[in-house]
């Protein structure tokens, strides 16, 4: 591909054409799909009549062309590889244009495409255009009627958006469904599925009393996986009718799982379409983690009926304005409904490690960008997790109240419209009262801010005066930043332990307040203090920034006991591990022998000693600061050190604490049938958490413990973290039968499978890399589903720094092989998968040099547009 070009955010003009009315036929078969439309086409009043009809199309072999019945020669338009354009077309007119697609052979699984025989659609962003010539964007917004027509043996189920409104046999072999969907709404969210399908089916009442028909259609053999995402989604639309509000405003609700799907899941129009990975569920397959996964992820999709669907994007730079509202929506249910401060642990480990990572490479983007080759790059943990974090502000800012009435007005205000992010700030504005002009810039300036805070006592005078300092560090394309407006939620932690009462120029300001920083330096002054306190900064992780807070272990120690703010306490303790890690991967450096300190062994033992009152918390604080997390606290990465640094410390603190330990392990072990409630989740994860520290030592008896829990069979969970112990252990006496048992007993299972791939490429021990290279010829892996992909390659790519990054190079071959044959087949997932490779800046030369060299052969094939924007700015 010869230089594909960028298009700009500025360069936006409004829509010359309105499509007032969209009629669709679809006459399915797998290698030519035949698509009518019918389009009531309506020319702008500001549009000249001289203005052309330009339709987008992509893949679309044209068979004819006609306004108001009229058949077009082909002298009267031009068709080129990505647009049709009509000339001199009336003001307002009917379009029919007929197309022919081969869904069979769509490997990208953009526009219409067949997954294990049935058809399915993926429209956002720009797929509806591989589906019919249409103006392909979300600021042109039209009702529409769709028929199905299918062969009625193999394709019994025809579904797209709204109401079925008629439905016929044709003959022995064909029969067809015409669904209605009252909304306007914008191509992207256009769905149809036909298949052989069967349904989870249930009611919701609404709050307002209308009755919701609710569906989720799946293969038969899945029918057993559907009760808990279904019970999942009434969770969903309680919550938003009680926190935000919104209810539901069509007659039925359905989501189909499909196994081949690029991301996680698709808001479609009352038809949401779901990857299998993220709806399936049931305690024989699926770990407790997947289980709130797919629960956040029902919501998400839900709540995107309003935030996104209800009020949409005007262009696709807006994107954060539906992703980032919408995962902050769904991050509060998922917290409503189970332990609050690990939800929000988990969410900062994600953006701390992920996000900062994509922040600080060559992708770095803010979270509304100005600029794209390919919008597909652009669904990201930037404008997602980021975009989250900076609607989280708003609310931190504002207080829940007023975050509320902005939220109202904006869905009162913004209905069946195509709106920019400003118009969502505004309305945070005019309730508050604020000035968020400066917060705006959230959303233009790349980068993660670095806040620097100190403090001094003043004894004399009573009061502490903490000194908070702003800087973002450049970007690409972005060398100069401005100061960014952050709330930093705070407090001063007194030496019995409990939080002092803030006063602030004789005002009081309670026990626990947000200071706003809109400057690059400002200082507080905090008065009546008898004694120096230990400030509790960024409390919740208040905004989305590297904090540095230069505190003593002790005074790390100490937050970590006391701090009121459970993310603080956990973090406390996060700092003090990083503290202990540094100091032995200095020792791993200077080939001195890694023997870890007696503090962290200490607070460790504490831990578990001592009465917990959350188990999900305490789970998350005995749990080690993870490697990508650890790499990227480094200015200079060395994953070798950064790999034994913490396997030591494992290993010594399950020496160490193997009693303790193993008295936690019995302790949490339960017989109760099994639940995905937080509760017994966070039971279940400190027992394993335990088990994964005895089994560090390698001791037989340890071992023996896993396999006993692996022969329990009690469920995946207990079962995976068993099986993950004895197939990394160095010792492969148990781990091969135990591997050997699982395959054969979930061979028919493929989201098993790909638990089976992703924990044997996660071995920590030399030859993961062969066994990387082995799976990928096994029967159950196949390049063309993006989950056995991010299974068996994206897992050993992130997941196995070590391996991926041996010093010879053959982690980074194997990436670019696959990128490469991904490159062809599926042009999204390839861009995904490339970005390890991009990340080099910080490693040291010879694997600098191997990376970009591996970017350097992947830049000589013909690149698909989103590979190609990829590796161009690693290259640049
Ligand atoms: N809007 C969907 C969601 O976040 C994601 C769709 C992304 N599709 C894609 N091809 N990138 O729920
Ligand atoms: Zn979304």
């Amino acid at each position: 591909m010869s230089d594909p070009r960028a298009i700009y955010l500025k360069d936006y003009q409004v829509p010359t054409y309105q499509i007032e009315q969209t009629e669709l036929r679809f006459d399915l078969s797998s290698e030519a799909t035949r698509v009518r439309a019918r389009l009531c086409v309506q020319r702008d009043d500001t549009t000249s009549v001289s203005e052309p009809l330009v339709l987008d199309g992509e893949a679309l072999t044209l068979i004819s062309v006609a306004i108001d019945g009229r058949p077009l020669d082909a002298a009267e338009y031009d068709a080129d590889e990505h647009s049709l354009t009509l000339h001199a077309v009336p003001d307002r007119f009917w379009l029919e244009t007929e197309v022919e697609i081969a869904p069979a052979s769509n490997t990208a699984l953009e526009g219409l495409y067949q997954s294990n025989g049935m058809f399915c659609t993926q429209c956002e962003p720009e797929g509806f255009r591989r589906i019919t010539f249409y103006p392909d964007r979300p600021d042109v917004m039209s009702r529409f009627t769709t028929t199905v027509i299918g062969d009625r043996t193999t394709l019994p189920v025809l579904l797209s958006n709204g109401n079925p409104i008629d439905q016929c046999v044709i003959d022995d072999a064909r029969h067809y469904v015409t669904w209605e969907d009252p909304h306007p709404k914008p191509a992207y969210l256009f769905a149809l599925v036909a298949g052989n399908l069967e349904k989870r089916e249930d009611h919701f009442t609404t709050a307002s009393g209308r009755d919701v028909l609710l569906q989720l259609w799946v293969e038969t053999q899945n029918l057993n996986k559907t009760e808990f995402a279904m019970n999942a989604l009434k969770r969903s639309m309680r919550w938003d009718e009680e926190r935000f509000g919104r209810e539901y405003d069509l007659d039925r609700f359905m989501i189909v799982a499909v196994d081949d799907f690029n991301m996680g899941a698709m808001e479609n129009k009352g038809l949401n379409i779901f990857n299998s990975s993220a709806v399936l569920a049931n305690p024989e397959t699926t770990v407790d983690m997947m289980f709130q996964r797919i629960e956040g992820i029902v919501a998400h999709e839900y709540f995107h009926n309003w935030s996104g669907n209800r009020v949409t994007c005007r262009d696709w730079f807006q994107l954060a304005l539906k992703e980032g509202f919408t995962v902050f929506r769904d991050q509060l249910f998922s917290s409503d409904v189970n332990s609050a401060p690990v939800k929000r642990i988990e969410d900062v480990a994600l953006l701390r490690t992920a996000q900062f990572a994509e922040d600080s490479g060559p992708t770095a983007h803010p979270v509304r960008p100005d600029h794209f080759i390919e919008i597909t790059n652009f669904y990201t943990l930037t404008v997602y997790e980021k975009g989250a974090e900076v609607v989280r502000m708003l609310r931190n800012l504002l207080g829940w109240e007023q975050f509320r009435q902005g939220s109202d007005l904006y869905f009162d205000r913004f209905d069946g419209q195509a709106v920019r992010v400003e118009d969502f700030i505004d309305c945070m504005a005019e309730v508050s009262g604020q000035d968020l002009t400066r917060f705006m810039l959230w959303y233009a300036q790349a980068g993660t801010p670095e806040v620097t805070a100190t403090s001094a006592y003043d004894a004399d005078a009573r009061c502490l005066t903490l000194s908070l300092s702003q800087r973002t560090p450049p970007t690409p394309g972005q060398t100069e930043k401005e100061p960014l407006q952050i709330p930093v939620a705070m407090g001063l932690v007194g030496a019995d332990g409990k939080d002092l009462p803030l006063i602030m120029n004789g005002e009081s300001l309670g026990t626990s307040t947000v200071l706003v920083m809109t400057d690059a330096e400002h200082r507080f002054v905090f008065e009546n203090l008898d004694a120096a306190p230990v400030p509790s900064l960024l409390r919740g992780f208040s905004a989305p920034v590297k904090l540095h807070h230069a505190l003593s272990d002790e005074q790390l120690a100490f937050l970590m006991r006391h701090d009121s703010d459970g993310f603080n306490r956990w973090d406390a303790g996060q700092q003090l591990a990083l503290s202990e890690l540094e100091r032995l991967m200095a020792a791993w450096h200077a080939d001195e022998p890694l023997v870890v300190g007696d503090r962290l062994i200490d607070t460790m033992r504490a831990l578990i000693t001592e009465p917990a009152d959350d188990k999900a918390v305490l789970a998350e604080m005995l749990r080690l600061p993870s490697e990508a997390f650890i790499a990227e606290q480094q200015a200079e990465v060395h994953i070798d050190a950064i790999h034994h640094a913490r396997r030591a410390a494992t290993r010594a603190l399950g020496e160490a604490l193997y009693d303790e330990f193993a008295a936690l392990y019995d302790r949490e072990r339960s017989d109760a049938p099994y639940s995905p409630h937080f509760e017994q989740i966070a039971q279940r994860s400190l027992k394993n958490v335990a088990l994964g520290y005895l089994c560090a030592t390698g001791r037989p008896d340890a071992l023996a413990l896993a396999q006993a829990q692996f022969d329990d069979n009690a469920n995946m969970t207990d079962v995976r973290a068993a099986l993950t112990q004895l197939a990394h252990a160095d010792d492969t006496a148990l781990g091969e039968p135990a591997v050997r048992a699982f395959g054969e007993r979930w061979a028919h299972d493929p989201l098993v499978m790909d638990q089976w791939f992703a924990t044997q490429v996660s071995r920590p021990q030399p030859d993961a890399l062969e066994r990387v290279r082995f799976l990928m010829g096994h029967e159950a892996f196949s390049i063309k589903n993006p989950n056995r992909v991010r299974a068996l390659i994206g897992t050993f790519v992130n997941q196995n720094l070590v391996n991926f990054h041996r010093e010879d190079g053959q982690g980074y071959r194997l990436l670019a092989d696959v990128v490469i044959e991904l490159n062809r087949l599926n042009p999204d997932i390839a861009a995904r998968m490339v970005l390890p490779l991009t990340r080099f800046r910080r490693l040291d030369p010879v694997r600098r040099a191997a990376m970009r060299g591996e970017l350097e052969r992947i830049r000589g094939e013909s690149l698909s547009r989103s590979v190609f924007e990829v590796v161009e700015k690693a290259l640049a």
